[in-house]
């Protein structure tokens, strides 16, 4: 249709034209259109999960030199007591570089701040891989990217096996068997039974990454002995549990620090509980490779190697070979910058508009950073909140955005308002971006473009659907009223103010639903007010950097839809407990659910084509964006694993393992703020010296 006939058209629409000619008027959803291609740079080299450990004993151990020292002075015992029965051992012939050397440190860069570290009662370390770096999980997933498809499950870790009963409903776990914390403490069951009865079963506690029964398939967990325990099930063989074991759900807490401050168990208040470990409070004790021992506000976290580090090299050596490593408190932006430049050691190169930029960096070959770019596993949401029954305690203003948001037509209208194509370009141009309806994403092994519904950019489209929900501009201002001559439709959009790539979407939504007459206000919040408001459910719309059951499906399975009260990002249950589910959003938890309880891989299959059509058509929520991001690491570092991408199963924080990665001897650059020095005791000053 020409313009001129378009116009004409549209008009006759405005005047309440007939049904048959709004349809005349409308584009059609479609498939969306293929991504633009983008090579990955490094393809993994896959093996099976057997191939990169196995837990055994070694017949002698060894640590650097100047942590000997410490327990010639008497105060460590020896490396072979501090180690479990039977390490976990990193085989040398999956370490890229082979076996390495002591030293040196990685100088990480990020944006957030510490809140203190009761990870278990909710508080973040400030991201970009220190959390990651100082709680360990029952089971591993970062390094599954370069796992064989056939053999795909979580890697064992402080889970060293388990094995389901005949019927599928009884999951018994065994944990690594004398494995200690950083202070010399057992782990074992308590801690188990600490993580799951005080903070998964205490309605009042809830940990960092928001875990609740619904998390494990609502298990039953009983403790059998030390070393331990069993799940059991209603489902049979819901193997998503072993994923939703791995970061950042099931990572237990010391017991035998947490639970004297626990208000079940003698601690004063669920407040003070979770404010008792402050940030400024020095070597709260860790599973991780390494422990804090200096905090400055707003300059620098410094972590020493934890001398009971559970897992060693073929020849013996205890891990991490790094000695140290740094958080520079800045920005995310400046991780970037900082990487590149060699003056920081690592990014996740994430945000879009840094990219031509980094890359003509990087193309140097005297840069002292390797970039490679990864598969488009980095993607935008918009969120509508879907709760029309007070999730977030809304005003009257935002209940009224909160039922539209309810209405599919509203929902096709933002869809159909979104110049996808012209908002990625805004963030970079080139083969970067690609149009996101939503849902997973293209590329993943579980999307198919088929059962994708595409609402395309059409003004007019989103118009005449504005127009079917109920929502005109009765008072000429340029923005839709609402019903019965009402108010203008306010919403507001809230979105993270550490990034410039979240703010930078946000206001390329803001100014495209301008142009269909829908006013949005921007709020932006920092990191962890902005976690709060979003998981607390005040918010009207949201901008949402989507986290990895898009990509993966198997992990974080139960996000995908609101299968529990607490589990979806924008549909969580009221005050009273209550979930008020559409149709569609019953029919796509049946699917999730159906999924969970599949074995049959075909079926699963075809149970996410459902839950993709699902998804798209009825637009649970809005796609915006999809890019690849790219990793950034300086290039004195040994062991980074080819192809190792930024985000899949996890970060590439969790992905590279860190404590197998080193610097040879004559590639290190001695920026060890702390050197031989060891994390000392909980709430002592700082780090300790053998002498
Ligand atoms: C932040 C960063 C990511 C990654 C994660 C790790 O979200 O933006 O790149 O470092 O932290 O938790």
């Amino acid at each position: 249709m020409n313009k001129t006939l378009r116009r004409a058209a549209w008009s006759a629409l405005m005047l309440g034209a007939s049904t048959l000619a709004v349809q005349a008027e409308m584009v059609a959803p479609t498939t969306p259109p293929d991504p633009p291609k983008f090579d990955a740079q490094g393809e993994p080299i896959f093996v099976n999960r057997s191939d990169i450990f196995e837990y055994k004993a070694l017949p002698a151990y060894s640590e650097p030199a100047w942590v000997t020292a410490f327990v010639d002075a008497g105060k460590l015992p020896p490396v072979a007591e501090r180690l479990p029965k039977e390490p976990l051992v990193y085989k040398t012939a999956n370490m890229p570089d082979g076996a390495g050397v002591y030293g040196d440190v990685m100088r990480h860069v990020i944006g957030g701040r510490p809140e203190g570290w009761n990870f278990w009662a909710g508080q973040s370390y400030g991201w970009g891989g220190i959390d990651i770096g100082l709680v360990e999980c029952l089971t591993r997933t970062g390094p599954l990217f370069t796992v064989n498809p056939a053999d795909l499950q979580p890697l064992p870790n402080l889970a060293k096996s388990w094995e389901w009963s005949e019927d599928g409903k009884l999951l018994t776990v065994h944990l690594i068997e004398g494995a200690k914390w950083s202070d010399g403490d057992a782990f074992d069951t308590e801690d188990i039974d600490f993580y799951w009865n005080d903070v998964i079963m205490d309605a009042e506690v809830t940990p960092l990454m928001g875990a609740t029964e619904a998390t494990y398939g609502n298990a039953k967990l009983t403790v059998v002995d030390a070393y331990t325990f069993t799940m059991a099930f209603e489902q049979p063989f819901p193997e998503s549990v072993l994923y939703a074991m791995a970061y950042g759900n099931f990572c237990p807490g010391p017991s035998h620090i947490l639970k004297p401050k626990h208000p079940k168990h003698g601690g004063e208040s669920y407040e003070a509980f979770q404010k008792a470990f402050p940030s400024d409070m020095m070597n709260f004790p860790v599973m991780g490779a390494w422990g804090v021992v200096e905090h400055r506000p707003d300059d620098i976290i410094v972590l020493r190697r934890n001398p009971y580090y559970w897992k060693v090299d073929e020849n013996g050596q205890q891990l991490p070979y790094l000695d140290e490593m740094q958080y520079r408190l800045s920005t995310w932006g400046d991780r970037d910058v900082q990487a590149v430049a060699g003056t920081g050691d690592f990014s996740n190169l994430e945000q879009a508009e840094n990219y031509v930029e980094s890359l003509k960096k990087a193309a140097d070959p005297a840069s002292p950073a390797r970039l490679a770019f990864g598969p488009r596993t980095i993607g935008y949401s918009l969120l509508p909140n879907l709760s029309g029954n007070g999730w977030g305690e809304p005003n009257e203003g935002s209940q009224a955005v909160r039922e539209m948001n309810r209405n599919a037509d509203f929902r096709m209208a933002i869809s159909y308002g979104l110049d996808r194509q012209r908002l990625g370009d805004s963030l970079v141009k080139g083969p970067f971006t690609t149009i996101y309806p939503g849902g997973l994403y293209a590329g993943t092994s579980y999307y198919d473009k088929d059962s994708t519904v595409y609402y395309p950019f059409s003004v007019e489209t989103a118009k005449a659907h504005l127009e079917k929900a109920g929502l005109v501009d009765t008072d000429g201002n340029g923005f839709v009223n609402l019903p019965d001559g009402g108010a203008d439709l306010n919403v507001t959009l809230l979105a993270n103010a550490e990034y410039a790539t979240d703010k930078n979407l946000a206001e390329g939504v803001v100014a495209m639903m301008g142009d269909i007459g829908v006013k949005v206000s921007l709020s932006l919040l920092p990191g962890k007010d902005l976690d709060n408001a979003r998981d607390s459910g005040r918010y009207d719309w949201f901008v949402f950097r989507n986290a990895t059951d898009l990509i993966t499906v198997v992990q974080g399975t139960a996000a995908l839809a609101p299968v529990g009260p607490q589990t979806a990002v924008n549909h969580r249950a009221n005050g009273a407990g209550e979930l008020d589910l559409m149709p569609f959003e019953e029919e796509m938890v049946k699917t999730v659910n159906a999924f969970i309880s599949s074995r049959d891989p075909a079926e699963r299959v075809e149970l996410m084509k459902t839950y993709q059509k699902l998804y798209t058509e009825n637009l649970f929520a809005i796609g915006l964006t999809a890019y690849p991001g790219a990793l950034v690491v300086n290039k004195r570092f040994a062991n980074i694993p080819a192809g190792a991408p930024i985000f899949m199963y996890n970060w590439a924080e969790d992905n590279i393992i860190r404590e197998r990665v080193y610097v040879p001897a004559d590639a290190q650059i001695g920026a060890e703020l702390h050197p031989n020095t060891l994390p000392g005791e909980l709430g002592g000053a700082g780090p300790v010296t053998a002498n």
